[in-house]
């Protein structure tokens, strides 16, 4: 897909299909100047139509035009905006996906449409409104773009690409030179954030057969090097080394060797302390000894999908080079039953020296993240963001719709808080106080690996957060928003969105 931005007059946009918006105001119907030069242009065949009665601006409501009279393009899309007043930014992103599958189901190459025709005539910050829709039409493109094929034989391969062929071109087009670079610059957000985004889906798409801890340490390698970031991929040997009992714990009841996965951006100047994000990697997580049951355990190859977000937040970036620095870490193995995995009642000693009793080897998440926790602290970071695939509780707390936020530090919850509820990706914010660290206590141990029936993604947390005393710290517990089940099965790629427009936030205030 390639998006150019350009002034051209009305007529003489020669893209097959060109895009304008009709709004609702009270019983009439709307045009903006771009509308109304499509109308002159087309001898007033728009406000004839509307005249009649035969346009229809309801919201998502798309009339298509043939061969328009006095216009170079093949086809005018007519897309109905409803009341302006009531669209929001989440019904914009429902409208533009509604849009980029009509063109595609109509096989559509070319496409022009204009922000501004969008923002309309009583926009508050027309430039403003102008650049974020440009965002969401191009991450509405990507995301309608994006297609699993990986595991597919060639048949099927060609089968899903051709329902999901994207139009190879989209032109936006402006009005004033003025507004070109803010509309050029937020093109290149919605492509660093479609790319990064698609790259998370991907990872996460791909079976536990492929998709091993030693597949995610190839891929970061091969960001490293796309982007020239620094790579380090630790193997067990130099875990061992730090003394990582918790992290090795888990891998050691698997045959694919674990991976703790270091990527560095910078783009910030030297020395600014780092934003560090750590992602759980779990490839597959079967639950060890502490068995999961059968049903829908496929779904736990879904396990990395922190881990995958990383590494699609540490894509987006290499594309964006945003003025900040990053480090990206994703912990990674397998969690499985074996002669010579974790059993109940195992005490583990982490590389932060407290000892853990193993009450249940499937509480596994926070045994590897533990580590990853107390590694990051040579990176002396100005915030360490964690996102993991941690607790079922968290999606009984929460659903599908929000993720769990969990933090230390109040700005740093707020702005992300925040982050996600500028790009519809939200995150709710639940407790990590004192009193729940009773549940953690053990006989046997400094602490036990599970908190007791009441509030796990809220003990979960609680364990996290000991490991995290001596910097700002959230943690993103992703369990029901990463991945959707049933006939839709598939990742989402949250929370690439909240993390990329966490940075954006926060160019500068690190
Ligand atoms: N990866 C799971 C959490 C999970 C389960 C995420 C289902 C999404 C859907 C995690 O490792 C796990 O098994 N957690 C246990 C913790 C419990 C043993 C305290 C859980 O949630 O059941
Ligand atoms: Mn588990
Ligand atoms: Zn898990």
């Amino acid at each position: 897909m390639k998006f150019s931005v350009t002034r051209q007059p009305v007529n003489e946009i020669d893209e097959t299909c060109l895009i304008i918006f009709v709004r609702q105001q009270k019983k009439s119907i709307v045009l903006s100047s771009f509308g109304q030069a499509v109308d002159t242009a087309c001898d007033k065949n728009l406000s004839g139509l509307i005249k009649r009665k035969q346009l229809d601006a309801s919201r998502e409501h798309i009339d298509v035009l043939f061969e328009p009279y006095g216009m170079n393009c093949k086809q005018l899309m007519v897309v109905g905006l409803g009341d302006v007043e009531k669209l929001t930014k989440a019904k914009t992103r429902k409208l533009l996906g509604h849009i980029m599958s009509s063109l595609s189901r109509r096989k559509i190459e070319q496409v022009a449409v204009s922000p501004a025709d969008f923002a309309g005539p009583d926009a508050d910050d027309p430039l403003d409104e102008q650049a974020q829709f440009t965002q969401l039409l191009v991450e509405a493109a990507y995301a309608n773009q994006y297609c699993y094929i990986e595991t597919k034989g060639e048949v099927e391969k060609k089968n899903s690409r051709e329902k999901t062929k994207a139009p190879a071109k989209f032109t936006l087009l402006i009005e004033n030179e003025k507004d070109k670079g803010a509309v050029q610059r937020h093109v290149a957000i919605g492509q660093a954030i479609g790319e990064g985004t698609n790259l998370t889906k991907n990872l996460a798409n791909m079976p536990g057969n492929v998709c091993t801890p030693t597949y995610l340490a190839k891929t970061a390698r091969a960001i490293g090097r796309k982007y020239a970031m620094p790579v380090t991929v630790l193997d067990e040997a130099k875990m061992k080394k730090l003394g990582m009992g918790a992290l090795l714990s888990v891998s050691k009841g698997s045959r694919e060797p674990a991976k703790l996965i270091t990527l560095e951006y910078n783009g910030g100047d030297k020395g600014q302390a780092p934003v560090v994000l750590v992602g759980k990697g779990l490839t597959f997580d079967a639950g060890g000894i502490s068995i999961k049951p059968a049903a829908a355990m496929d779904e736990m190859k879904y396990d990395m999908c922190g881990g995958a977000s990383v590494l699609g937040v540490m894509r987006a970036l290499g594309e964006l080079k945003l003025p900040v620095n990053v480090v990206g870490v994703v912990a990674s193995s397998e969690n499985l039953p074996d002669g010579a995995a974790n059993k109940p009642g195992d005490v583990v000693t982490s590389m932060k020296g407290l000892t853990i009793e193993i009450l249940n080897t499937d509480a596994e998440g926070r045994l590897i993240l533990c580590d990853a926790l107390t590694y990051v602290e040579k990176f002396k970071p100005a915030v360490v963001i964690d996102i993991a695939t941690l607790t079922g509780a968290c999606m009984v707390a929460l659903g599908q719709q929000a993720s769990g936020l969990f933090s230390n530090d109040d700005a740093l919850a707020e702005a992300l808080l925040a982050a996600g509820d500028t790009v519809g990706d939200r995150a709710w914010r639940l407790p990590v106080w004192e009193e729940y660290q009773q549940q953690l206590k053990s006989n046997f141990a400094d602490l036990a690996n599970i908190g007791g029936r009441f509030a796990g993604a809220v003990t979960a947390a609680c364990f996290l957060q000991r490991f995290a005393e001596d910097y700002k710290w959230a943690h993103l517990d992703i369990a029901g928003t990463a991945w959707k089940s049933g006939s839709s099965k598939g990742a989402t790629g949250r929370p690439v969105g909240l993390l990329m427009q966490y940075l954006l936030d926060n160019l500068g205030k690190h």
